[in-house]
């Protein structure tokens, strides 16, 4: 039976092609769990409109029994009222060539309006998860403009790339990647970002001494990961989108439902200081999830190697935060 209450869930970039895959999947209950009705509000550029609107058709023909309607905007206050779910995945993608540095002052625009009507008239219980890149600045700026929603309703998605190491390391393993446990994303979602498997275990084994090849591990599957976003650029003629939907899916249900016992995912929440991450920038940790609350796993060792790799990550994501206070964005 579904729950009579729907759940309002607002995606931005309704039109764009990673709003394409997304949207199928959470009108047929994958978000929250298919015993949840979802209300979906689709903001768009006036230009994209109507080929939102096209899509709300597709949805509707999909008869999908979680999908309680569909409404598009094209009016960050009107899309965002009562939302208690926000992808704010509408941005401009990276094409060949282009750095996600210089992604900044053309997205960054957009996430101060989105962070102000979130924090004017969304839901209480209101989460946010930024996909548009660069996903951890852009989260930031939205969560300064939001200053009475908790910061930690704040997230940015670095759970496709940790994704793509657990389908990595179970390639090299020959594994599934239910074998996997406690891999993390440490960092920004940029080519910095640092893949640790230091405390990552196959079957309850150490994955590096499972893999016993640290020249593997350090120049050829950190790369591979970190890499990954410009090897489908360049690959596909296009970013990664369904790949990219199906961690928006993981990171929202993981986020409600909670990490599996003795395991942890990855996302990047804010800083409350921990690992020498300073306090506010929203950065790549190793997570646990619960009664709808992540929480920064504590207490791990961090060697020389993984120091030096999340310092370097991290000192993008200050230099990031720089160059916004200076074009005056938050
Ligand atoms: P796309 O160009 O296909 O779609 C983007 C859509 O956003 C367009 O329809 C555009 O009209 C819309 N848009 C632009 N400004 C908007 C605004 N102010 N309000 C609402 N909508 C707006 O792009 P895409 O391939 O769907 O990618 C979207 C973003 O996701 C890009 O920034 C891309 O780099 C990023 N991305 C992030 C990850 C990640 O792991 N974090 C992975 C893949 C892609
Ligand atoms: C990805 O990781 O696939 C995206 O963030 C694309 C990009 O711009 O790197």
């Amino acid at each position: 039976m579904l729950m009579a209450e729907p759940i309002n869930v607002t995606v931005t970039g309704a039109a764009g092609q990673i709003g394409y895959a997304l949207l199928f999947r959470i009108a047929s209950g994958q978000l929250l769990g298919a015993d949840k009705k979802v209300k979906l509000r689709l903001l768009e550029i006036p230009a994209a409109t109507r080929a939102a609107e096209g899509t709300a058709l597709e949805l509707e023909d999909g008869a999908f029994p979680a999908l309680a309607g569909v409404d598009v905007f094209d009016n960050p206050k009107q899309a965002f009222e009562g939302t208690n779910v926000a992808l704010l995945v509408g941005a401009r993608p990276r094409t060949k060539g282009m750095e996600r540095g210089d992604l900044l002052e053309a997205n960054g625009g957009i996430f101060k309006p989105q962070g102000e009507a979130i924090n004017a008239g969304a839901a209480s219980d209101i989460k946010v998860l930024v996909v548009g890149n660069p996903a951890n600045t852009n989260a930031l700026i939205a969560q300064q403009h939001a200053p009475d929603v908790p910061a930690d309703r704040f997230t940015a998605m670095t759970r496709l790339d940790h994704n793509r190491a657990l389908a990595q390391l179970a390639g090299k393993l020959g594994v599934s990647v239910e074998a996997l446990k406690k891999v993390t994303i440490w960092g920004n979602h940029s080519a910095t970002q640092y893949p640790d498997v230091s405390h990552a275990t196959v079957n309850g084994s150490s994955v590096r001494d499972a893999i016993n090849d640290q020249a593997w591990l350090a120049d050829e599957f950190i790369p591979r990961v970190a890499k990954r976003g410009a090897e489908i650029i360049e690959v596909r003629g296009a970013s990664s989108a369904a790949s990219a939907a199906s961690a928006a899916i993981d990171h929202v249900y993981t986020w409600v439902n909670g990490t599996a016992e003795g395991d942890w995912t990855s996302a990047a929440v804010v800083s409350d200081g921990s690992y020498g991450v300073p306090e506010g920038l929203i950065s790549s940790f190793p997570v646990t999830a619960k009664d709808g609350r992540f929480e920064i796993v504590q207490g791990l060792e961090i060697d020389e190697f993984s120091r030096t790799r999340i310092d370097a990550s991290v000192a993008e994501l200050v230099e990031e935060r720089e160059a916004v206070r200076k074009l005056g964005l938050i």
